[in-house]
């Protein structure tokens, strides 16, 4: 891919990397590209990250064609690495085709991410526990009312210095069951990575967030009560010696980070199963100390510890409100492959 080149005038001051937050700041350039009907993808483009100028008719605007991805690039000294970037590549494929946008194709998510990453390898922190988010997304620009697939789009990646996702870190959370709101349906978008689905999530955030919350657990959206993720992550649960996540069936996100961890722990000799799991069962499991630990899985956060379970006014907590040792271990090894700290027998990064 051809891609033309124009440099910022003047570059930023490099933030403090010891107090980056998450997505407070962005880098020099971004990487834009765009797509019609009769030209396909063309006009690929690095560019000084700035404004988008668009139409207000746009179609993105009124009926929310977009979908994003999140991974991540890693500074081990001179070396960058980026985490399994073809696994995001083919789940916005998987989003594009639900959404009915155009595909963007393996080859050409991979080659962009990568180039614009090395654009802007002076922005990958080395701090410990920093990384790049990279966060490509894909949205309809034809501007029109009425509603029908679009017949242009454009496909633009930005990069943001992180730190944590949560303040927490790797410290347990306080999760709140969301019984009210559900998050997706089989048969819907939850398995698509796209902007409507977390716009719809954040009434539950929000409440939770007022008692006290840091996250919502979702229940399925037809039964509800088969425990489906928590927050923007998947969810895993340590019940005796089985670990149980929701099984891929329509409704959950087929995270990268659920994937790794689940081929992690395989290959540590865990029994992992991918099945439905009963709310009143788990508050039970939680209750009787069978409940071992609790965590989620994502991108952003990494692994995000649950030390807490409210649902209907019966409050657990898990493992005393500590990190649990098979977390920790997930953790450690799994930021140490992303870092190059640790062997990457998966040919993870790359
Ligand atoms: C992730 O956990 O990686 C996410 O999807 C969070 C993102 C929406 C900021």
């Amino acid at each position: 891919m051809d891609i033309k080149i124009t440099r910022a005038k003047q570059l930023k001051n490099k933030p403090d990397e010891s107090n980056l937050g998450f997505g407070h700041y962005f880098t020099d350039h971004m990487f834009v590209m765009d797509y019609t009907v009769e030209q396909g993808w063309h006009n690929a483009q690095i560019v000084p990250y700035g404004p988008i100028p668009m139409d207000p008719a746009s179609m993105v605007l009124h009926y929310a064609q977009e979908t994003f991805e999140g991974l991540k690039a890693y500074r081990n000294h001179d070396q960058i690495l980026i985490f399994r970037p073809e696994m995001n590549a083919k789940r916005m494929i998987a989003s594009n085709e639900r959404l009915c946008m155009a595909e963007v194709s393996e080859e050409l998510f991979v080659e962009a991410v990568e180039a614009i990453v090395d654009y802007e390898k002076d922005w990958v922190p080395s701090a410990e526990g920093t990384s790049l988010y990279i966060r490509p997304f894909c949205f309809a620009t034809e501007a029109g009312v009425g509603v029908h697939p679009a017949r242009a789009y454009k496909f633009i990646i930005i990069l943001s210095p992180v730190g944590a996702y949560y303040p927490e870190g790797v410290n347990p959370v306080k999760i709140f069951v969301e019984d009210e709101y559900v998050r997706a349906v089989v048969g819907g978008t939850g398995f698509a990575k796209c902007g409507g689905n977390y716009a719809a999530s954040i009434a539950a955030q929000v409440k939770a967030e007022k008692m006290g919350y840091t996250q919502v657990l979702w229940l399925d959206g037809v039964h509800r009560k088969y425990v489906e993720e928590v927050g923007t992550m998947n969810a895993m649960f340590v019940i005796d010696d089985e670990i149980v996540t929701a099984p891929l069936e329509g409704s959950v996100l087929p995270g990268v980070t659920r994937d790794s961890c689940i081929q992690i722990l395989k290959d540590w000799g865990y029994t992992i199963s991918e099945r439905h799991l009963d709310i009143d069962d788990l508050m039970e499991y939680a209750k009787n100390g069978r409940l071992k630990e609790a965590f989620g899985t994502g991108t952003a956060a990494v692994i995000s510890p649950i030390g807490e379970l409210s649902y209907k006014g019966n409050v657990q907590i898990i493992n005393d409100f500590k990190t649990g040792e098979l977390t920790c271990k997930l953790y450690d090894e799994l930021t140490g492959i992303q870092w190059g700290t640790k062997a990457d027998p998966y040919g993870w990064v790359k």
